[in-house]
């Protein structure tokens, strides 16, 4: 990770919130200083509380709005997708 400022961060809506797998894997990082852009799959929750999760497990990173999309939905929305994570770590 060394060198990198930003990552957009997948991961599907488990319960509320971010499954503990992705947690393991952002502990064993250096999110010091690096912009997490959430980008969250869901059958209907949206973001949940993964958003303010992620704020309070790693406050040394930079954790911009999340992007919610449908997992249904996720094979189309690409265009959008990118769009979004663009912006969230310009
Ligand atoms: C263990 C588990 C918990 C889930 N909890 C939620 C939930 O709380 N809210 C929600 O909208 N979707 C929930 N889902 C649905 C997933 O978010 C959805 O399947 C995923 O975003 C789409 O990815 P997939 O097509 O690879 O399954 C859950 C799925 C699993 C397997």
């Amino acid at each position: 990770m060394a060198g990198v400022d930003a990552i957009v961060l997948g991961y599907p809506n488990w319960w509320g919130t971010v499954p503990m797998a992705v947690k393991t894997f952002l502990d064993a990082i250096d999110l010091d200083g690096v912009t997490i852009a959430p980008l969250c799959t869901n059958e209907g929750s949206g973001l949940g509380g993964s958003v303010g999760d992620l704020r309070r497990s790693y406050p040394a990173a930079n954790v911009v709005e999340g992007l919610s999309v449908r997992g249904t939905d996720a094979k189309s929305s690409t265009r959008k997708a990118v769009a979004w994570a663009k912006k969230a770590i310009a």
